[in-house]
């Protein structure tokens, strides 16, 4: 379902006007999204209840129950960043640092509402650099093939796919195996 947003374009010598725009002005204005404000940051145990609704909002079967967010928020083991603004937490990233220079994508959800701004892209990158960090080269992930929002995420972040799965995510429910190489 697509809402319409409208942008606001200010002259300095007379009305504002409005135009619409089916996916929301600032996927078509890279400019606008350097002024959103929003912070990306390590997550804490006290984003668990929001980790929760955006697992909620994003996942059905295959979400993840909140003792493992509870690990990812506090294991050594995972890199885990939420994306913050104003209202709270809109969205997080994780990967699970599996050794030898090998990390592995296991999460990554945008709120509904906030999906389209440019978050998914900052949390990935971020969560990149902190892999980069810690000695990761390559890093690994699966994806539901007919996923295409999530598909077109990776590829635009240079992703490229491995190989298929076939049932990953249960009976005809194939993934493609997408790696990308940091370093
Ligand atoms: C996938 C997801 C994280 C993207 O979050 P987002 O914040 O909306 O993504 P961004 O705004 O950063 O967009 C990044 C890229 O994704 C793609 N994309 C985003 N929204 C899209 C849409 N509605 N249609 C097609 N491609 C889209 C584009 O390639 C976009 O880059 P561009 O703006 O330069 O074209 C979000 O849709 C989500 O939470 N989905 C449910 C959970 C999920 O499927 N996670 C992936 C599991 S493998």
């Amino acid at each position: 379902m697509s809402r319409t947003n409208y942008l606001r374009i200010i002259f300095p010598f007379g009305p504002s006007v409005l135009f619409p725009c089916v996916k929301g002005p600032d996927r078509f204005m890279p400019a606008i999204r350097r002024f959103r404000d929003v912070e990306i940051r390590r997550a804490a145990r006290q984003d668990l209840a929001m980790l929760e609704e955006i697992e909620r909002s994003s996942f059905q079967k295959e979400r993840f129950p909140r003792s493992l967010l509870s690990t990812i928020t506090s294991s050594e083991g995972f890199l885990t960043f939420v994306a913050e603004e104003e209202g709270g937490i809109v969205g997080y990233s994780s990967a699970y640092l599996e050794g030898r220079g090998r990390a592995r994508l296991i999460s990554i959800a945008v709120l509904p509402r906030e999906r389209g701004k440019g978050t998914a892209k900052l949390l990935l990158t971020r969560l990149e650099g902190g892999c980069a960090h810690k000695g990761v080269a390559v890093v690994g992930l699966e994806v539901a093939v007919s996923n295409v929002v999530a598909l077109r995420l990776y590829f635009s972040q240079g992703y490229a796919i491995k190989g298929m799965i076939r049932d990953y995510y249960g009976k005809g429910k194939d993934a493609f195996y997408m790696v990308k190489r940091l370093r």
